[in-house]
C-alpha cells in the first residue's frame, strides 16, 4: 500500500513518527513535506497530499499540522479526499467503518506521538461498513 503523508511546520514532528511507523508497517511512503520545521503554509500541504490521494498516486494519506484542523480542511477541498481529523482511537474506527476517509487528520501540538501511532493503526486496521454508509458517502463525493 502506498500512504502519502504530508504536514505543516507544526506537524512536522508527529510526522517523521508516523511515517517512521509506517514503514516499519511496510508501507510504501510519499512524502510530501515538510521537511524541516520551519514556517510554511499548510493549506499548500493538505492541498498536496489530497491530490495524491485523488489521482491515485497513493492510496491513502495521512496529514499533520499544529492541530489538524487546516489541513484536514485543505485536504477535504480537493475533490474525492474524505479526510477525517482524529483526536482518539473510537473516531479512527468510526471514521473509517461510516466515512471511508481516504485521508487522516492529525494534530501534532494536540495528539501525543503514542496516540497518534494507536489512532493511525486503528484507522489502517477497520473496515468500511459500506450498506448505508455508502449512499452518504457517494453523496460527499458528488458534492
Ligand atoms: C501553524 O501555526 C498552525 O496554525 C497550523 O499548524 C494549524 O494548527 C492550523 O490549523
Amino acid at each position: 500500500m502506498i500512504i502519502a503523508i504530508a504536514s505543516d511546520h507544526g506537524g512536522f514532528a508527529l510526522k517523521n513518527t508516523v511515517k517512521d511507523h509506517l514503514m516499519e508497517r511496510g508501507m510504501k511512503i510519499v512524502d510530501l513535506g515538510t521537511y524541516s520545521d520551519a514556517s510554511v503554509d499548510y493549506p499548500v500541504y493538505g492541498r498536496a497530499c489530497g491530490e495524491a490521494v485523488a489521482s491515485g498516486e497513493a492510496d491513502l494519506g495521512v496529514v499533520v499540522c499544529g492541530t489538524g484542523i487546516g489541513i484536514s480542511i485543505a485536504a477535504n477541498k480537493v475533490k474525492g479526499v474524505r479526510c477525517g481529523l482524529c483526536t482518539s482511537v473510537e473516531m479512527a474506527r468510526l471514521t473509517k467503518q461510516h466515512n471511508n476517509a481516504n485521508v487522516l487528520a492529525l494534530g501534532g501540538r494536540t495528539t501525543t506521538p503514542d496516540l497518534a501511532v494507536e489512532i493511525v493503526d486503528a484507522w489502517l486496521d477497520t473496515e468500511f461498513e459500506g450498506g448505508r454508509h455508502q449512499r452518504r458517502v457517494d453523496m460527499l463525493d458528488e458534492m
